[in-house]
């Protein structure tokens, strides 16, 4: 493992590397294709499943989603006059990126108050609105729990730096470092290992007031919590509790994997190169996805647990492999996160392409070893190059948009999107240092020029602030694309992206097989077409076909394995015209990057 955040363009925010990423390739070809059939007959969406089991989630990054009050950056008020908008959409749940108070060095992920609202973003009051609003159309609202650091401006962090003496001290990391007069040292002493920051350079900071190091796994400004220290899980929890009571449906929980070091503190070892800070890459095995996180999940479900209305927990959880992956649920004992995200089917590092034999492959994976629990894929977030940029041809991007939403809607899994996704918004990467606003652009520039490509505002309109904002200024600015790609031109246009996420939306909620059934793949030795049925057992059957290539390709199904002869089809979702007319499973031609849903009778 190590950090890769160099590779961001092709790579996972935090995904894994060389070492892991050859083991993941390594299991992917012992396995032989279609020897992993799914149970496609014994299941069935019930009346009883928890909500989050089927639902939508839609990631809102409250900076860009909707300004309500002209100062040019997003707010709480925005996204509750947008909430018809998610719900035509539908969308279940929205998940907000962090909205407490923050100095804004991570916009937001630097949390200097864990039980109030940034004034930037409103008050506790709007919070409250928004919930209420939210619940009255059957939204769900899950917020952004960052407990592996707090803010340095944090009071917390404040008090700990301010002695050794402190009864916050111990809530950080401190080290008093080794004897050295070399970089970064400080008083003759240098920091006690290799360890460098994600965000670049040595994780460890001096503080000449107490004369010791503290460690930070992101920016200085983002100290890491002492989660061996039992005073930082109460008060954490105490947080999450804060908000339960408000009436929050759950937590997606940033960064889990890292809330543990090394006691030890070695060093980790180096895999040879170096990343675009310029640090060399590590193993980070010491630093990362340590088993004593486990303990402190376990105990955060039984907490959750308590409160009525099925609260959910969802991980930031870039892991090797699927194996890791079911440690996060629980394994058999499904006591630790209902939805940790699967990031192996949308980051795939340098394999980000639409190579259909590894998404079959992985599909299947996580449908049969994670014992039970429910998938949860995702392809695009804050802190990744759009999927439509990373998967896309250039020449065929809305149809290969098109192509990762109907994997999204209609594998077996709860589906996670980002704000714009639906539209087919691109990523928009500042072209000069000085206008970049995400530190790691500016340290890493030109290699790695940050995040703001993803976090564009909203494109609402084609009016000049895409109907964002009024304010001529927008936090970071309106792409040109918004004269074409936004929500009012594309809901008038049946063949736009908005109305294939619509549709398939709609699919799902209402198709019981799409809603619940098992899954079968078909034809599984085509290396260009990823086919599969999706099956309730109880007489509704839904066949999905997506064309991976630029040409176009002949199938035919036979769905005798799933126990159905002599089918014929009627199609409920196709992304071209030539598709609608198919009645039989024999010798469907797809267009290229052609998506097609089809009943079967
Ligand atoms: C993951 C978040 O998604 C990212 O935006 C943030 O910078 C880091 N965690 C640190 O909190």
């Amino acid at each position: 493992m190590t950090k890769c955040f160099s590779n961001r363009a092709r790579a996972g925010f935090r995904s894994f590397g060389v070492a892991a990423l050859a083991t993941a390739i390594l299991t992917i070809g012992c396995l032989a294709p279609g020897t992993l059939g799914f149970a496609a007959k014994a299941q069935t969406a019930s009346a009883s499943d928890p909500w989050w089991k089927h639902a939508v989630v839609y990631e809102i990054y409250p900076r860009s989603f909707q300004d309500s009050n002209g100062d040019g950056v997003g707010d709480l008020n925005g996204i509750a006059s947008r909430l018809d908008y998610l719900k035509s959409l539908g969308v279940d749940a929205i998940w907000i990126s962090p909205m407490y108070p923050s100095p804004q060095v991570d916009f937001g992920y630097d949390i200097s108050n864990y039980e109030a609202i940034d004034p930037k973003y409103g008050t506790l009051a709007d919070m409250d609105r928004l919930v209420a609003d939210a619940k009255k159309r059957n939204i769900r609202v899950v917020l952004d729990m960052v407990l592996n650091h707090t803010s340095d401006k944090h009071q917390w962090f404040i008090d700990a730096a301010s002695s050794r003496t402190n009864p916050k001290h111990d809530w950080y990391v401190w080290n008093d470092g080794k004897p050295g007069d070399g970089p970064g040292s400080h008083e003759g002493r240098v920091p006690p290992n290799n360890w460098v920051s994600l965000f670049g350079g040595s994780a460890w900071e001096w503080v000449p007031a107490v004369h010791q190091f503290y460690y930070h796994e992101f920016y200085k400004q983002q100290p890491d919590l002492n989660w061996r220290n039992p005073a930082v899980e109460k008060e954490m929890f105490d947080s999450m509790r804060f908000w339960l009571d408000r009436g929050v449906a759950g937590f997606r929980l940033d960064a889990i994997p890292t809330l543990f070091e090394d006691p030890q503190l070695r060093d980790e070892r180096e895999l040879g190169g170096i990343n675009a800070q310029g640090d060399p890459n590590l193993d980070d095995s010491l630093t990362n996805n340590l088993p004593e996180v486990h303990d402190v999940v376990r105990r955060m479900r039984a907490m959750v647990a308590k409160y009525p209305g099925d609260r959910v927990l969802i991980g930031e959880t870039y892991l090797p492999n699927t194996a890791e992956l079911d440690k996060w649920y629980g394994g058999t004992a499904h006591d630790e996160l209902q939805l940790p995200m699967d990031m192996l089917i949308g980051f795939h590092g340098n394999r980000d392409k639409l190579d259909v034999a590894s998404f079959r492959q992985h599909i299947e994976e996580v449908g049969t070893q994670i014992h039970g629990s429910q998938p949860l894929i995702v392809f695009d977030n804050h802190d990744n190059v759009r999927a439509i940029d990373r998967y896309g041809d250039g020449m065929h991007n809305d149809q290969i948009n098109k192509v990762l939403a109907t994997l999204l809607f209609t594998t077996r899994s709860t589906a996670l999107m980002y704000y714009g996704e639906e539209l087919g918004m691109t990523t928009t990467t500042p072209t000069r240092r000085e206008d970049v606003k995400d530190p790691i652009g500016i340290t890493g520039w030109p290699k790695e020029k940050g995040r703001d490509g993803e976090r564009t505002p909203m494109q609402w309109d084609a009016g000049p602030q895409a109907g964002f904002s009024t304010n001529a200024l927008t936090w970071l600015p309106i792409p040109p694309s918004h004269k074409t790609v936004n929500v009012a031109v594309e809901s008038k246009d049946p063949n736009s992206e908005l109305e294939w996420f619509n549709h398939l939306t709609a699919l799902r909620r209402t198709n019981p097989a799409l809603r619940g059934g098992g899954m079968t793949m078909l034809d599984t030795a085509n290396p260009d077409v990823l086919s599969y049925l999706r099956s309730n057992g109880s007489g509704t059957a839904v066949v999905v076909a997506m064309n991976f290539t630029s040409e176009p390709r002949t199938i035919s199904l036979d769905l005798t394995s799933a126990g159905i002869t002599g089918a014929t089809v009627k199609t409920l979702a196709a992304d071209d015209a030539s598709l609608n007319s198919i009645t039989t499973l024999k010798n469907v031609t797809l267009p290229p990057y052609a998506s097609w849903v089809a009943a079967v009778k």
